[in-house]
């Protein structure tokens, strides 16, 4: 079933505080995006497709790299506004869309990114193939999620934490990590559904498509994030995302 998430009022207030108020210092900006962005090609000249582009950030930023044309399509109305009113320039286009629906896209694109939304999707390998289609021969695909590791564990509510600290070092807790499927967690006050994949099942799915993966990545924290955010750390214990580039 899909969830709009973003659109619900009171969870979109935190989430827009939190990405706002924590600017430069969260995770999506000191770790995400600068690992995300070096993975996409050269976009000079190219048909960019965002898939769950929210406010729009990675499509200006496609544009401003030279891209023709970047369509950004989001399940949220209230993510789109924002990318509207911030982040519209020539070039871009802002479609409310389900990624579930992209195979009545009519256009064809060279690269499909998408930044932190596929783990919001049920079905995967329809996804893929999906975007196997709508992407031109040569074409690259350029993903990150919540790394597997991370969202594995069904939430439990005496759950607190999935680490333990022992003597300032983190021990993470996994479990079900074999039980593909939905996750359900409070998240900004709210019930969010997230669907957990093992890695067998994430690198099937995209190879089963005719999609070949080019590289993984799990990055670890660079001396500048440590000093701007101590706890960052322990990223070296317990990876917050996982980024995939796949060619066709
Ligand atoms: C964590 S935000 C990331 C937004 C943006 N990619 C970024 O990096 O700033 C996840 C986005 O995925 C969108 N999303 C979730 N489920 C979706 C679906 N089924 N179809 C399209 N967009 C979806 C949400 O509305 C939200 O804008």
């Amino acid at each position: 079933m899909r969830q709009n998430i973003y659109d619900n009022e009171s969870f979109a207030m935190q989430y827009d505080k939190m990405r706002k108020e924590q600017k430069g210092y969260n995770a999506n900006d000191l770790i995400e995006i600068p690992n995300f962005r070096n993975l996409i090609p050269n976009v000079k000249g190219k048909r960019v497709l965002d898939l769950g582009c929210g406010y729009g950030e990675n499509c200006r930023y496609c544009i401003e790299n030279g891209a023709l044309y970047v369509l950004g399509i989001d399940i949220s109305k209230h993510m789109l506004d924002i990318a509207n009113k911030e982040n519209l320039v020539n070039g871009i286009e802002y479609v409310n869309m389900a990624m579930e629906d992209i195979s009545q896209i009519d256009k064809k694109f060279d690269i499909v990114i998408s930044s932190l939304a596929f783990h919001y999707i049920k079905d995967f390998k329809k996804l893929m193939k999906d975007i196997y289609n709508l992407l031109d021969e040569n074409g690259t695909l350029v993903f990150s999620i919540d790394h597997p590791l991370r969202i594995a564990s069904i939430f439990e509510p005496w759950m607190e934490k999935n680490y333990i600290e022992l003597n300032g070092k983190w021990f993470l807790l996994v479990s079900d990590y074999s039980r593909n499927g939905l996750r359900e967690k409070k998240w900004n006050g709210e019930i969010v559904k997230k669907y957990h994949r093992n890695f067998s099942e994430l690198i099937n799915n995209i190879t089963d498509s005719g999609l070949k993966i080019d590289k993984l990545l799990e990055p670890l924290p660079t001396e500048e994030m440590i000093q701007k955010v101590p706890k960052y750390i322990h990223q070296i214990d317990r990876p917050f995302f996982l980024f995939v580039k796949a060619v066709k």
